[in-house]
């Protein structure tokens, strides 16, 4: 086990920081299949990850050296499968706190789980289980967060932003890692408790476009709506003309105002 100085109780305490890999996610799911012994909490976090993933088999692009790239290993067999979302509000939830005590107001969670800051995506999470009969044995969270890079390729500046972007100054990557952590594992904790209620409605709370007007496209065709809820399963509900209407991941796309 490698020593930190992190302030968690098991979140980030067994650190292994790597110069290169091509994604966390796919280094950790492999110790974990060779039966490494590893403690709940484990982080692999990497200087540069050249094959990242994001989700619906997207790709996830970080400057290296400048961006955190990282997963952490959890256990989280007191989940059903069918509460599995209640894990990705907790992860979005965490990071949106932790992300907040630097950049301030502006921070939001766009459904299911990417960091927006305005219109701008700062950082996403890809979750991965590995289940046994129908629990959840283990998960993968990878998380990828824009911090100090300055510039993003021409097809991401748009949609891209950066901690830098807003505070243009550099932040000290290891430390917002352990600010990070500790949320998450503060997070962990409060969902082990079974406060599910309460989870929802701060993530409800930070939703980017809740209850706002906006444009969607849905089956090719752009609809205007309003998010009005995000059901336990993970499903959005869209207040539209036709009347309430729900969605999940890959039914409906937001469009950038
Ligand atoms: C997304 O928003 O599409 C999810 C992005 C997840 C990226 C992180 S970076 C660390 C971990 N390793 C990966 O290959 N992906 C996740």
């Amino acid at each position: 086990m490698q020593n930190n100085t992190f302030s968690t109780l098991f979140v980030g305490q067994n650190l292994i920081k790597l110069l290169a890999v091509d994604s966390t996610n796919n280094f950790l799911k492999r110790m974990v299949s060779n039966s490494e012994p590893l403690p709940e909490g484990t982080v692999i976090m990497a200087e540069n990850q050249y094959e990242g993933r994001g989700q619906l088999g997207s790709k996830w692009h970080a400057e290296p050296g400048k961006n955190l790239t990282f997963s952490i290993l959890l256990h989280p067999s007191f989940l059903s499968l069918g509460d599995q979302f209640n894990l990705n509000m907790t992860i979005s939830v965490a990071i949106q706190k932790a992300l907040l005590g630097i950049t301030g107001a502006g921070l939001t969670i766009k459904w299911p789980n990417d960091i927006y800051f305005g219109h701008k995506k700062m950082g996403g999470m890809l979750l991965e289980n590995i289940v046994t009969g129908s629990r959840i044995k283990a998960c993968i969270v990878g998380i990828g967060i824009n911090v100090n890079q300055e510039i993003f390729e021409i097809v991401l500046q748009q949609r891209a932003s950066s901690i830098f972007q807003i505070l243009h100054q550099h932040v000290d990557l290891v430390a917002l890692l352990a600010e990070v952590c500790s949320h998450i594992e503060a997070g962990y904790l409060k969902l082990k408790g079974g406060n599910y209620e309460g989870l929802r409605n701060e993530y409800l709370k930070s939703l980017y476009q809740f209850n706002v007007k906006a444009n969607y496209r849905q089956n090719g065709e752009i609809i205007e709506g309003k998010i009005t809820d995000v059901s336990e399963n993970g499903l959005l509900s869209l207040e539209t003309s036709d009347g309430l209407k729900t969605y999940n991941f890959k039914e409906i796309e937001f469009i950038q105002p």
